[in-house]
């Protein structure tokens, strides 16, 4: 491996298996009841259908793949041509918009998780331009600043095509959190009141070769500490997500068009743990570049993240304590400049525990 830098070198239990499962996939599901207006299908029932497919999915998986969902191909097409070409320049251009303590989006190459670091090179950008979020992650500092998107000058149109993916996803996502709504039981609308002033973004990921596939990721184990991710990743493929039954590692076969989606933090601590947040992890390989773009759906900054009233009860206490979105996200971003001792901050840290939700059911 001679030249490649530790940073990158995985632990022994995190590197990728080179027998990764491809069999069974995570669940498919088709959207067109809600996607064409001229369904031949009677629609009360088969939204009811649907919402028990969606349901069934967020709660055994936390993740499925969307077909028919109404996004029009060539947005994809157009935002996935620009971010290749964006990357295929020189890293000297790239650097030009890269992000600093100060500007806070844009390009960068140097994302750790869990402290290793991603063969990965990233272009992050907010739906909302300027985006308003507290200017410092202290609990009592009221300030607010704004998160402002950087362009490059190349390619020209990076900006346009971005902001009408944008535009086509939030749709997409408003339908999602509906029908998320509606499995747990709660009016569609129930979650539009979060994202009046959303802080959500789009990431181009550029995953390049990696000399080294068995011993490094593309990204690490995580979870997505949003509401939910819009996942497009192309044919060459390498998303593997923690199967929750036994926790192994299943390859996600790439589908074309499809759209991969899957439950963030803020949906597990909404739902009180009904529907969980899963891990997941890109893998990397020697001989082809891999391109993928998430949209993170997330709340606006002054959302209180707590489980909601209508799905807690005397016999179901709330699982966690309120957390202020905004100092989340801004203490979680900090720390990619600044390399904390502690853990990254995670939802288990809002975690009431079982004995003190014990003494409360007495
Ligand atoms: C992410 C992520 C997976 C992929 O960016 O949060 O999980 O396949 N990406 O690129
Ligand atoms: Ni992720």
């Amino acid at each position: 491996m001679g030249e490649v830098d530790p940073a990158f070198i995985q632990a022994q239990e995190h590197r990728p298996k080179p027998d990764f499962t491809r069999a069974e996939g995570i669940p498919l599901i088709d959207l067109s009841t809600i996607s064409s207006p001229n369904s031949i299908l009677d629609n009360d029932q088969a939204l009811g259908v649907l919402v028990e497919e969606i349901g069934d999915a967020c709660k055994n998986w936390g993740f499925f793949q969307v077909i028919n969902h109404g996004v029009p191909l060539a947005k994809r097409q157009n935002i996935e041509k620009a971010s290749r070409i964006f990357f295929d320049q020189p890293l000297e251009e790239k650097r030009k918009v890269r992000r600093s303590e100060e500007k806070v989006l844009g390009y960068y190459d140097t994302e750790h998780t869990r402290n290793i670091r991603d063969w990965k090179e990233v272009f992050d950008l907010n739906v909302q331009d300027p985006t308003v979020v507290p200017a410092s992650y202290k609990p009592d500092d009221e300030e607010l600043t704004r998160w402002f998107n950087q362009w490059p000058e190349y390619p020209a149109d990076l900006r346009e095509v971005c902001e009408e993916y944008a535009t086509e996803m939030e749709k997409l996502a408003y339908k999602l959190t509906e029908l998320i709504a509606l499995s747990l039981g709660l009016p569609e609308d129930r979650f539009h009141g979060f994202l009046q002033e959303q802080t959500s973004f789009i990431r181009l990921n550029h995953y390049p070769p990696c000399p080294v596939p068995d011993l490094a990721l593309g990204v690490g184990r995580h979870k997505d500490g949003i509401v939910l991710t819009i996942l497009a990743q192309d044919d060459v493929g390498g998303l593997q997500v923690k199967r929750k039954t036994d926790g192994e590692w299943l390859w996600v076969k790439p589908t074309p068009n499809a759209y991969i989606i899957n439950v963030g933090d803020i949906i597990q601590v909404w739902s009180n743990d009904t529907y969980e947040s899963v891990e997941h992890r890109a893998m990397v390989n020697s001989g082809r570049e891999r391109f993928s773009i998430p949209y993170f759906l997330a709340p606006a900054h002054y959302t209180n993240v707590q489980p909601l009233e209508e799905l807690t009860n005397q016999q179901n206490p709330a699982k966690y304590k309120p957390y202020n979105w905004g100092k989340y996200l801004v203490t979680r971003k900090r720390s990619n400049f600044q390399k904390l001792d502690v853990e990254n901050l995670q939802i288990h840290h809002f975690k009431i525990p079982e004995s003190e939700l014990a003494e409360k059911l007495d």
